[in-house]
């Protein structure tokens, strides 16, 4: 992380060119869904998740929470607790259609929400703040930029988002410390490459207006 003087010297244009650094490392932040079993760096963890911190929130609320999974054997009942409600879920037609796919995978077995990740950190926030999802979303951007400079992948895991108010997961989210006022509001899968980078995928929506 960068002190105050290298910040400022930075914001100046005197740090070289680190700003094309930063938008280099977004036009290369792909979504990683393959991992080594090998822990990510307690180091690196440590700067992603400063990074996260470090992301703006309305009126600087500072409200998230992360809660950082890395023991072996709560991830695998998490992600078994995760299938089982997912295959209880019946597919309505409206639904969107990564819900669906959830719902299918689980009924068919198997299913792996978060890729087995070695790191898993979900992202919560006050249940009555409005701006919960969109300060979480922030949070979790900056997450991914700072693993991307780190060479660590990753991947957004909205799953808990979708079963947030399911009784079952609030209950197992709650005892490795979910406030019953959170809402879950993402995920990030952290972990290892254990795939070739990809190349960025070609924006063709995400439009722009100009009015000069
Ligand atoms: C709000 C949001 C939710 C997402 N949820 C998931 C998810 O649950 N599982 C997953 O594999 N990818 C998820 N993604 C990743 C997207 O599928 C991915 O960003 C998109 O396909 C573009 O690919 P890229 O990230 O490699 O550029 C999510 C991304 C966002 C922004």
């Amino acid at each position: 992380m960068y002190n105050y003087q290298q910040l400022n010297q930075f914001l100046k244009g005197k740090g070289g060119n680190k700003m094309n650094d930063i938008i280099n490392c977004m036009k290369a932040r792909r979504s990683v869904r393959k991992f080594m079993d090998q822990q990510i760096p307690d180091q690196d963890l440590e700067a992603i998740l400063e990074a996260g911190r470090y992301a703006p929130s309305g009126g600087n609320n500072q409200s998230c929470h992360l809660i950082v999974l890395q023991n072996k054997s709560v991830l695998k009942e998490l992600k078994e607790l995760v299938e089982l409600e997912f295959s209880k879920m019946e597919i309505d037609e409206g639904m969107y259609k990564s819900i669906k796919a959830s719902i299918l995978a689980s009924k068919k077995g198997g299913y792996d929400f978060y890729y087995s990740a070695p790191t898993l950190v979900v992202v919560a926030n006050q249940q009555d703040y409005g701006n919960a999802l969109t300060d979480s979303a922030c949070l979790l951007e900056n997450m991914m930029l700072a693993a991307t400079s780190l060479n660590i992948g990753s991947c957004w895991i909205n799953q808990l988002r979708w079963l947030d108010g399911n009784k079952e997961i609030r209950t197992f989210l709650e005892k490795l410390g979910l406030g019953e006022n959170e809402t879950v509001c993402g995920g990030l899968a952290l972990g290892l490459k254990a795939v070739k980078d990809q190349e960025p995928l070609k924006r063709t929506g995400n439009q722009i207006t100009y009015v000069k």
